[in-house]
């Protein structure tokens, strides 16, 4: 099947995904913000363009490309006022191809790991692209962060915005069914980077999306995270064995170096020599979340900067929290400020379903079946 922008977007309006307010590349600057822009950033070896958008609004300035739905830069202003970009990436599209270790993007089919790329469901077993020793990480070898999205810009009030668009067909990387995705990401006038994830199927698959930001709140390149502190709404996690799949186990964090319940310095537990902890070089595991899934996004983790004063909180609906230490960087990858990323140099926190969820009966299902949507949202708020 042949995938173009009117059949992107003519599939997910019949999918039901319609956009609200469907900009055509010439949106009116909504009140307080300002219009997306499009620029050029590159092309891919086989001569696809790769555009930027940048929005602004309430403070915060986003750059999304269309590769992957990669967030290029977010910038955020400092208790002086002083702008620096908080999010890892790069300044060209052939480093995002080659060696991106999914900077920015977002992650589908399947957010973190399927053991052995493998599940069954309705009786059917599905083997699934594996792209992490046996295991499935992030979609497999071409996830939806190695994609071209079709982009429309939209204002809606005081909010801007981007819809994002991008059809999986049925089969791709192993996953059945025809998923239609849609991913917008809203900035709201108080400058709250807003992402709401839908999807559509026409045969019984799994799903996880998320948002792979990698977070240095004093601004990307400028070292370790180590001094950040972090809160996690969680009384328990999920340990994984040393492929990190997670055990099935629902630890508590109570009296180990997983208690996140009040504001904690990263550094300060990172070294505590748990034995999860040297199976992941630092902190790779998923939080399950004390409020559950919720209908609405509801808070989960806050993240602060002292050095800079800026924070994040982060709301969500889902049930889990991945929180990576950024511990695979290893000092090889130039950044967009051409400095080097060094272990510890940023984190990401991704809301999500648990890992591993279509192999273990006890947690929350991440099933869509057809004839429903798919609906999830994530809301970052920033201060300083
Ligand atoms: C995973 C890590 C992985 C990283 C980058 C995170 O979501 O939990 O294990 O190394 O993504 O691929």
């Amino acid at each position: 099947m042949e995938l173009n922008r009117r059949t992107v977007i003519a599939g997910a309006a019949a999918a039901g995904l319609a956009a609200t307010t469907l900009g055509t590349g010439s949106a009116e600057a909504a009140p307080g913000g300002r219009k997306p822009v499009k620029e050029l950033f590159g092309k891919l070896a086989d001569g696809t363009k790769v555009h930027r958008w940048s929005l602004e609004n309430g403070g915060t300035r986003l750059k999304v490309l269309s590769w992957g739905g990669v967030v290029q830069s977010l910038e955020l202003p400092d208790r002086h006022g002083h702008y620096a970009n908080v999010s890892l990436g790069f300044d060209n599209i052939d480093d995002y191809v080659a060696k991106t270790p999914y900077f920015g993007a977002l992650i589908g089919r399947y957010g973190n790991r399927i053991g052995k790329g493998r599940f069954t469901l309705d009786g059917t077993a599905y083997q699934l692209s594996v792209n992490d020793g046996v295991n499935s990480l992030h979609g497999g070898t071409k996830g939806f962060d190695k994609h071209v999205w079709d982009v429309e810009p939209f204002t809606k009030g005081s909010d801007v915005g981007l819809h994002l668009y991008y059809v999986s067909i049925d089969g791709e990387m192993g996953y059945p069914g025809t998923l239609r995705t849609k991913v917008t990401y809203t900035l709201t006038r108080d400058g709250d980077w807003r992402i709401d994830y839908e999807a559509t199927t026409d045969k019984a698959t799994v799903v996880n999306l998320t948002s792979h930001v990698y977070w240095n709140l004093a601004g990307e390149g400028s070292g370790s995270i180590e001094n950040h502190e972090l809160t996690i709404a969680a009384s328990r996690y999920t340990p994984t064995d040393s492929g990190l799949i997670p055990t099935g186990e629902l630890a508590k964090v109570s009296g180990t170096p997983f208690d996140f319940r009040r504001a904690k310095a990263i550094g300060r537990d990172i070294r505590a020599a748990h034995p999860q902890q040297v199976t992941a070089k630092g902190y790779d595991h998923n939080w399950a979340l004390d409020k559950g899934i919720t209908a609405r996004p509801e808070h989960v983790a806050t993240l602060r900067d002292p050095s800079s004063g800026r924070t994040l909180s982060i709301a969500s609906d889902q049930p889990g929290l991945q929180f990576y230490s950024g511990n695979f960087l290893d000092g090889t990858l130039v950044g967009t400020g051409g400095r080097v990323y060094r272990q510890g140099d940023a984190l990401c926190l991704e809301t999500q379903h648990f890992p591993d969820s279509p192999n273990q009966p006890a947690f929350p299902s991440t099933v869509l079946r057809p004839g429903r949507t798919y609906r999830t949202s994530t809301v970052h708020s920033f201060g300083s």
